[in-house]
């Protein structure tokens, strides 16, 4: 687990209720204190029956608060009252797992033990992930409890559906960490740099069908569209990620799945009016076969030739748009070259009217497609160039969206 940005300087409580998923949030814990955050995990009785305080002490590095009539343990914060220390420093409260109870007492304004004291002093945003059996999570009251939550601004986590541990199948189960991470980078961007700003990425290979089996297609991941749309969340974008790629998408990007470079050009033009930056960073075939086989093309005993034809260039049709209407209003385009790296990228971006063009030199073994790893030229229209060593596919996705987030300023 790399660092997140998102997190540096950022405290986060982590409020566990005694549900058997509660050892998942140990889980949730352990990845958000590599990911950067500062953790203060508060533990209700009731979790303490099912996961001892040691556990999250031992992977949180933080205290473990339990005990609301323990006037010192407020671990170095400036109140020597531990529930309203807690709840001035935080940025975030999560509440993962919440339990029908204790959503009872937030809801009603209940303050009877450390978390639901610290949730009524606490002015950050509350994220709330419910986990419960049966049919606890259809009553009637626990669905008014979460309404009255949800209206007051509290941001809620749908349970997932599935084996519940009483062996029944049905909603309540806690979403797995990935998941929990995601809503916790979604709801911490709210407000971030880029939030009224709706961003479209594309990202992967595009596949061009041959007959009804077989596509031709290129080595690209997907990775890089994917880190640059989980920092356009991070930073608060709305985000439309049209993907070529079978990659999750990260928790709040809205997801168009295309194949073909057709089905992705009609894809971008429906989603870039209004948009303030279109990224292209998907592998878009340039050539696509002139027919396609009704039925699957059979074995001859020679050589097959196929005729191919070029496929439309999304971003030549996007600059057309964009002198007509303004939108996107900042488009940013990739090139992957094998050789004159600068020279070739600086061409493509005067030719396809970009903002900034990201050239990734794709004869490294350690850059490029498919590992997780990049090392890129920015170009700015100015004739800027900034080079980025090898790094994380999630840096460059955040320098990228820095890089927007000037822009649009
Ligand atoms: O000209 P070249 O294919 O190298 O340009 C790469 C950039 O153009 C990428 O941003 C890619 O997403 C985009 N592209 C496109 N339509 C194509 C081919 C590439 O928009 N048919």
């Amino acid at each position: 687990m790399t660092k997140i940005a998102l997190f540096e300087d950022k405290r986060i409580i982590l409020g566990v209720c005694g549900s058997i998923a509660v050892y998942k949030a140990v889980d949730l814990a352990s990845k958000l204190r590599q990911a950067g955050a500062q953790l203060d995990i508060i533990m209700t009785e009731a979790a303490q029956r099912f996961v001892s305080p040691l556990s999250f002490q031992a992977v949180s590095g933080g205290p473990v608060y339990s005990d609301m009539w323990r006037a010192e343990a407020s671990g170095g914060l400036p109140s020597h009252i531990a529930h309203i220390a807690l709840a001035e420093a935080a940025d975030l409260l999560v509440i993962a797992p919440a339990t029908a109870n204790t959503l009872a007492k937030l809801a009603g304004g209940f303050a009877d033990d450390l978390l639901s004291v610290t949730a009524l002093a606490a002015n950050c945003k509350l994220l709330i992930a419910p986990a419960m059996d049966g049919g606890m999570l259809e009553h009637p009251a626990t669905q008014a409890n979460l309404e009255t939550l949800r209206r007051r601004g509290a941001h809620i986590i749908e349970p997932e559906s599935g084996r519940l541990a009483s062996g029944l199948i049905g909603s309540g189960r806690l979403p797995e960490t990935p998941t929990l991470l995601g809503h916790i980078r979604r709801v911490m961007g709210l407000d971030g740099e880029l939030s009224g700003h709706k961003l479209v990425v594309t990202a992967g290979g595009t596949r061009e069908a041959l007959d009804p089996v077989r596509y031709l297609s290129n080595r690209s991941s997907g990775k890089q569209g994917f880190a640059i749309a989980q920092a356009a969340i991070d930073a608060g974008a709305e985000v439309v990620l049209i993907s070529a790629a079978d990659l999750p998408p990260p928790v709040g990007a809205s997801l168009a799945r295309v194949d073909s470079a057709e089905s992705m050009r009609a894809a971008v033009l429906e989603h870039i009016s209004q948009s303030s930056a279109l990224i292209m960073a998907a592998a878009v075939a340039d050539y696509r076969p002139r027919d396609v086989a009704k039925q699957k093309i059979k074995k001859s005993d020679a050589s097959l030739s196929l005729p191919l034809e070029r496929s439309p260039d999304i971003l030549m049709v996007v600059k057309a748009q964009r002198e007509q209407t303004g939108y996107p209003m900042i488009a940013v385009g990739f090139a992957a070259e094998s050789e004159n790296l600068v020279e070739n990228a600086s061409g493509k971006l005067r030719k396809k009217g970009l903002d900034l063009l990201v050239a990734n030199d794709i004869s490294a073994s350690d850059a490029g497609f498919a590992v997780d790893t990049n090392r890129v030229v920015v170009l700015d229209m100015d004739g800027g160039l900034h080079r980025i060593d090898l790094t994380s596919k999630a840096a460059i996705g955040a320098y990228i969206i820095e890089r927007v987030g000037g822009l649009l300023a």
